[in-house]
Formats: C-alpha cells, sequence, structure tokens
C-alpha cells in the first residue's frame, strides 16, 4: 500500500546555544530524548487517523549519531522512518528539499507534514486539526501559529487578500516587528503543491537562506489557524527552554491524570514523565519523580522524596517517605520503606514488607515475606510468610562471582545474621540471632552458629579505663 501522508521531521541544526555535548536531537527530555516526542506524536497520529504514511528525517549536524540513536531504538516501528541528509544548513526549504531528494516515496504521498525536532510537546491532536483543515477545507497549505507578547526570533504572520505570508525577524520592517502573531515551524501541506512551490523559493533575503515560510503568500489558497494555548508550540534552543519544555508536558500529563482520578497533593512539585501510568484512586504527595516506563496500579500511595523510576506497583501498595525503586516489581499490597531501597530485579510479594533501610537487589520475596530493618538482601529467594530480622545481609559476592542465598516459606531468621551465599534454607526453619551461617539447612531444623558467651563477675574494671 502506496503512503498517503508523509511527516518530515527537521532535525539538520546544531543547536549550539543548548551547550550540551549531544547534538540536538538527543538532547534530554522527560527521561527520553528531544527526538522521541515529535516521532511518537507522528506515530500516534498515522496510528489513530489509521493513516498509511512515513516519517522522514532530515539529519545534518553529527547525522551518525542521531542515525544510529533512531535505528537502535525506531528499527521496531509500525510506521517507517526515511532518512534524508542536508549537508550544509542553508535554510527550512533546503532542509526540506533534502527530504523530496532522498526519499522517493515522497511522490506517492498527498499531504507532507513539516515538524521540527525540538518542538516537543505538539501532539497528535495539532496534526489531526491541520490535517482537517488542509482537507476539509481544500487548502494548498496550513499553518500553526499563536500569539505571544515576546514575537522576538520567531517569523510573523501578515494576514492579508485571500491567505497570509510569513516575514521573518531579520528581515521584517519596524511595523512587522510588532505584529504578535508568529509562526511555530508546524505546517501541514499538499504534496503537489510543496513539490511546485518550492522550486520558486530563493535565499534573496537578509539572512541568505532558503526560507520554507516563503511557500505562504497573501493570494494564495493558504490559511493560518491560531491556536490558544501557545505552550504547545514552545521550541527548545537553549536550557531554559528546555526546562519549560519538560515541565509543560509534565504538567500536561499530570493534568490528564488527575482527571482520571489521581489525586496529587502538590502538582506543582510532583514530577510525572509522560511516559508513565497511573490509575485512579492512587495519591502521590510532592516531591516525587515517577520515571520512564513506570506503570502504578489503583489506590497505591507514593510518600514524599520517592523515586519510581520503570518499576511497577500493584494494586494497593504503599511507598513510604524517600524510597528509592528501579526496575522492579512491587506487588499487591505491598508496603516500601520508609528509607527503602530496591534495586533492579527486586520483586517484592503480596502483602510483603520492606522497612527502613533496606537494601534489596536481584531478589524475589515472596507472599508475606518480611524485612523490616537495616538490612541487605541480594541474589535471594525469601520464602513465603518469612521473617527476617534487623540487620540481615546476603554475603552475595565472593570477590570474583555472585552466589544465590534461597530461604524457604515460613521461617525465622533472627537479627544480626549473614548468609554466606550459596546456601539454602529449608522451609519452617529458625536461624538464631548473630549467626553466620554458610552451610545449608535442612527444613525445620534449629541453626546457631555464634561463638559461645563467656562470663567473668567483677572483672570489668580492668578493662575500663580511668578517666584520671
Ligand atoms: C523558523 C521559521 C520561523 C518560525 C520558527 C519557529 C523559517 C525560515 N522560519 O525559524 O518563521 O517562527 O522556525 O520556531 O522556517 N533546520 C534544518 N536545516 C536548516 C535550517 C533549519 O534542518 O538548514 C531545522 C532546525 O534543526 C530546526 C528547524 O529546522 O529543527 C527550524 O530551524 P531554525 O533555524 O530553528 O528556524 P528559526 O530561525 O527558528
Ligand atoms: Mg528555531
Amino acid at each position: 500500500m502506496s503512503d498517503k501522508i508523509g511527516i518530515v521531521i527537521l532535525a539538520a541544526g546544531e543547536g549550539t546555544r543548548l551547550k550540551l555535548e549531544l547534538p540536538k536531537p538527543l538532547a534530554p527530555m522527560c527521561n527520553q530524548t528531544l527526538i522521541d516526542f515529535p516521532i511518537q506524536s507522528s506515530m500516534e497520529f498515522l496510528e489513530k487517523t489509521k493513516q498509511s504514511g512515513h516519517l522522514g528525517l532530515v539529519l545534518g549536524h553529527e547525522k551518525e549519531r542521531v542515525s544510529s540513536y533512531i535505528d537502535n531504538n525506531f528499527s521496531e516501528s509500525k510506521f517507517k522512518i526515511h532518512k534524508a541528509t542536508q549537508n550544509e544548513q542553508l535554510g527550512t526549504a533546503d532542509a526540506v528539499n533534502s527530504y523530496l531528494r532522498d526519499v522517493k516515496s515522497h511522490s506517492e504521498t498527498e499531504v507532507t507534514f513539516i515538524l521540527c525536532a525540538d518542538t516537543p510537546v505538539i501532539s497528535s491532536n495539532e496534526l489531526e486539526i491541520l490535517h482537517d483543515k488542509l482537507i476539509n477545507e481544500k487548502r494548498d497549505a496550513v499553518a500553526a501559529t499563536f500569539k505571544t507578547e515576546t514575537p522576538k526570533g520567531y517569523g510573523r504572520i501578515i494576514r492579508g487578500g485571500s491567505g497570509f505570508k510569513i516575514v521573518e525577524e531579520k528581515d521584517a520592517t519596524e511595523e512587522q516587528r510588532y505584529v504578535t502573531e508568529v509562526n511555530s515551524g508546524f505546517y501541514a501541506i499538499k504534496t503537489k503543491f510543496l513539490v511546485d512551490a518550492i522550486k520558486n523559493i530563493d535565499n534573496k533575503n537578509n539572512s541568505g537562506e532558503f526560507y520554507l515560510t516563503d511557500l505562504f503568500k497573501e493570494d494564495g489558497n493558504v490559511e493560518a489557524i491560531c491556536f490558544e494555548e501557545a505552550d504547545v508550540f514552545i521550541g527548545v534552543n537553549d536550557l531554559q527552554q528546555l526546562q519549560r519544555a519538560e515541565k509543560i508536558l509534565r504538567w500536561k500529563k499530570m493534568r490528564e491524570l488527575r482527571e482520571e482520578g489521581v489525586r496529587f497533593i502538590d502538582l506543582s512539585h510532583t514530577y510525572v514523565d509522560p511516559s508513565v501510568s497511573i490509575a485512579s484512586g492512587s495519591v502521590i504527595y510532592p516531591n516525587v519523580f515517577i520515571e520512564g516506563n513506570s506503570v502504578i496500579d489503583k489506590n497505591c500511595t507514593i510518600e514524599p522524596g520517592s523515586i519510581i523510576r520503570n518499576s511497577h506497583l500493584e494494586e494497593g501498595v504503599e511507598i513510604k517517605a524517600y524510597s528509592h525503586l528501579e526496575d522492579v516489581v512491587v506487588r499487591k499490597q505491598a508496603a516500601i520503606g520508609p528509607y527503602g531501597r530496591l534495586r533492579p530485579g527486586a520483586d517484592i510479594g503480596e502483602e510483603s514488607k520492606i522497612g527502613n533501610f533496606v537494601e534489596v537487589k536481584k531478589a524475589v520475596l515472596k507472599k508475606g515475606a518480611k524485612v523490616s530493618h537495616l538490612s541487605y538482601v541480594g541474589d535471594a529467594e525469601i520464602g513465603e510468610n518469612t521473617n527476617i530480622g534487623c540487620g540481615f545481609i546476603t554475603c552475595n559476592y565472593d570477590g570474583a562471582q555472585k552466589h544465590k542465598t534461597i530461604i524457604g516459606k515460613d521461617c525465622f531468621i533472627g537479627s544480626d545474621t549473614q548468609m554466606v551465599a550459596p546456601v539454602e534454607v529449608g522451609d519452617g526453619s529458625f536461624v538464631a540471632s548473630g549467626s553466620t551461617i554458610n552451610q545449608s539447612i535442612p527444613s525445620g531444623s534449629f541453626a546457631i552458629a555464634r561463638s559461645k558467651q563467656v562470663t567473668k563477675e567483677n572483672m570489668a574494671k580492668r578493662f575500663l579505663k580511668s578517666k584520671n
């Protein structure tokens, strides 16, 4: 099936103002990269509207780095991403020409969208609005515009006749500079019109660049849709705009979640990535970071200062203050913290409890297991309803390799116990506190491994040093 829609993302720019040691498309954005956002919005639009289409990425500055990022992250996408190369940055029209030259299948498309790599807030909704306008009103091209009190740097929208033109800052008259309606750099264009009209664009302007904006003419069959919410079109050119774009994306996400029944105690001091999902009935306290592909099921509570990264919390989980979770699963009704540390591979069972200052790594705790205080559980399996006392340590590393500790169900492991792995404790065993266990224990056993106590009456004074 031939593609009806081509979505071109301009990403050849250098982005020097960001002052990052990264090409601009790979700048960080809500724990993803900047380029992910226009790609995701474009794919979501094609998916939602059931259109056949492709994406075209125009690369230039550090093109190999951006290209290999795309290969590593989007090779399995439903829609093809074609890459085009702009060797010299001669302007936005030249960038689009690079796409038309390198991606031959553009000729099959009816509509071409143009997006910039650095406008992460534009969503599939805005693509839909532009597309509908273009088709329903039989326009040649539609541009998204907005109003701003600080139009400096943007192309000004000069309406007149049947259409409008766009005058760039450098070419604008004093009077035109006062115009507050500006160009967002995001367009939907009939491909046939684009291919014909782009040929007539020259670089006779104050920048000496080929401006794509010259497609729009006052007597043209073109339309400018002025969007009320300017935030959608924020461009990321420096670190201040990057911070603002991240904030807008997070707030947009949290407001959507709030509509669905997630309660935020103070949304303005909470940090939820757009990639996260949270179900209704959950309560999120301030200073919480929920990142990556984390999934929070219904009725969870996440207390202040906690960080949840790429983790799944099942229904009714309670994360008490200042806990840190990364790449873990916490099952129904379990409780973590305060000050819990769950590292990759921790799987905390239903109704289990991980108390304060407990670190768990690559370990499975079965239903109802408890590790309540000051412990390290690494490379381990802890059975159902087993209780582990304070100050427990799995000695999992022998300096060269990691080894496993397996403790069965219904055990009681006394405080200040070490398990020198590899070691296994059978179901229903009791280990006395202060034991260093380095041999496996069969089910139902009592094990004690500490030296016998010696008490010498009246001998303390020999050891108590006099203060005089
Ligand atoms: C452009 C618009 C301006 C609009 C503004 C919105 C033009 C002539 N002007 O200006 O009307 O208000 O965006 O942010 O289009 N790029 C290339 N190759 C090039 C030049 C640019 O790939 O040769 C890419 C950049 O990487 C960027 C995008 O195109 O993603 C926009 O380029 P930029 O230089 O930022 O254009 P502006 O001057 O901001
Ligand atoms: Mg720009």
